[in-house]
């Protein structure tokens, strides 16, 4: 071999080695908390990178993950994972100050995939919901997958299973694609899956498809600072609809537009399109439009209010104020369905 050829080889092996794809499968122990050995592991992965979750097994997520900044790197979710089982041990982690503010946090990067399995026996998220569900426990609930800050990203084929509560968040995110999800927010009592909001949209350019909703509160929600959102082609059951808002709270100012929701099915749900902010807000929601929804026993297929509350979200705004949040360029097209009386 020539000297130049060696060198160009030895160059070749070496940016090939920098490069080098890393998989990292999460460690189980039987009937012991998963989150440490992860949390140890994560920052050796924090690029170029598959952190799995490995098919066959149980995973226990009893404390809160966080992960670092990610890029590229993919979260594969094709064992089963749970929360712990008792809604005291929740609340304390919850309630504590180091607390995240959701049992799974991202906290940005670039070009991050969060995918779940197609197996369907695997790759279930267990929020253990049921029993706080039928206590009527809404007292310290986490949130379930927080995507924030994240440039570039999927979230695909997730399964959560009776989450307590609210359940994926875009805040801060830009570019994100989120398909055939799922989200299976369904008491087997007579108990009601209170608040748990399926997408809260944050962020910009963001894209929705095929996912499958049954929950108890908002499918979609779009908050304030929410810029081209398309949420299309799903299916909603048993919550409180394709919201845009709550916007306004506590004479905040809002700022959302460019929002398309088309080809969605709502079935048995409270609302189908709803607008909500609160009076004394500000600001301005615009170049928003419901389409093609199709409604199934639901009571308001179309809903807006600018005088929003919710007594869970704190006292009463005083009913008269000159301010509320601008709507315009609201459109709301092809509605058919049965209303529920
Ligand atoms: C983005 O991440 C995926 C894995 O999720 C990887 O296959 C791809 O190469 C990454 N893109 C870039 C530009 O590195
Ligand atoms: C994984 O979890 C889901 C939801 O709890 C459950 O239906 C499924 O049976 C579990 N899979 C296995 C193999 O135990
Ligand atoms: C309205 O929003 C859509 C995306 O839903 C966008 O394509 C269109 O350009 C916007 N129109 C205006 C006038 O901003
Ligand atoms: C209405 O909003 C303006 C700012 O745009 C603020 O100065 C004013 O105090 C608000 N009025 C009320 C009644 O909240």
């Amino acid at each position: 071999m020539a000297p130049f050829s060696r060198i160009a080889s030895i160059i070749a092996i070496v940016s090939s080695a920098a490069s080098a794809w890393k998989t990292f499968t999460v460690p189980h122990t039987d009937g012991q908390d998963d989150t440490p050995a992860l949390m140890a592991a994560l920052p050796d992965y924090t690029s170029d990178s598959t952190i799995l979750f490995k098919k066959g097994v149980n995973y226990n997520i009893f404390t809160p993950v966080k992960f670092p900044v990610l890029n590229n790197v993919e979260v594969r979710i094709e064992g089963n994972l749970t929360y712990p089982a008792d809604i005291p041990t929740i609340q304390a982690i919850v309630g504590s100050s180091s607390f995240p503010g959701s049992w799974f946090t991202f906290t940005g990067g670039n070009n991050v995939t969060l995918r779940g399995s197609q197996d369907p026996e695997w790759g279930w998220v267990d929020g253990q919901g049921q029993a706080w569900w039928d206590a009527q426990q809404q007292v310290n609930r986490p949130h379930g997958w927080a995507f924030s800050k994240i440039n570039n990203g999927v979230i695909r084929d997730m399964k959560l299973w009776k989450p307590i509560a609210w359940n994926f968040a875009t805040s801060g995110a830009n570019n994100i694609h989120a398909f055939n999800n799922k989200i299976v927010a369904v008491s087997d009592t007579k108990s009601f899956p209170f608040n748990t909001d399926g997408f809260a949209a944050g962020g910009t350019n963001l894209l929705f498809e095929n996912n499958h909703i049954q929950n108890g509160d908002d499918c979609l929600t779009v908050g304030s600072g929410a810029k081209n959102i398309l949420f299309r082609n799903s299916y909603c059951e048993g919550g409180h609809g394709l919201s845009i808002g709550s916007l306004g709270k506590g004479g905040s100012v809002a700022d959302v537009q460019d929002v398309l929701i088309e080809n969605v099915v709502m079935k048995n749900s409270l609302y189908g399109a709803r607008f909500k902010s609160w009076t004394g807000g500000n600001g301005l929601a615009r170049n928003i439009t419901w389409r093609n929804i199709v409604f199934d026993g639901v009571p308001f297929p179309i809903y807006v209010t600018q005088n929003y509350w919710d007594q869970g979200l704190g006292p009463k705004p005083p009913a008269a104020s000159s301010n509320n949040t601008h709507i315009q360029d609201i459109l709301f097209q092809n509605f058919a369905g049965v209303i529920q009386e």
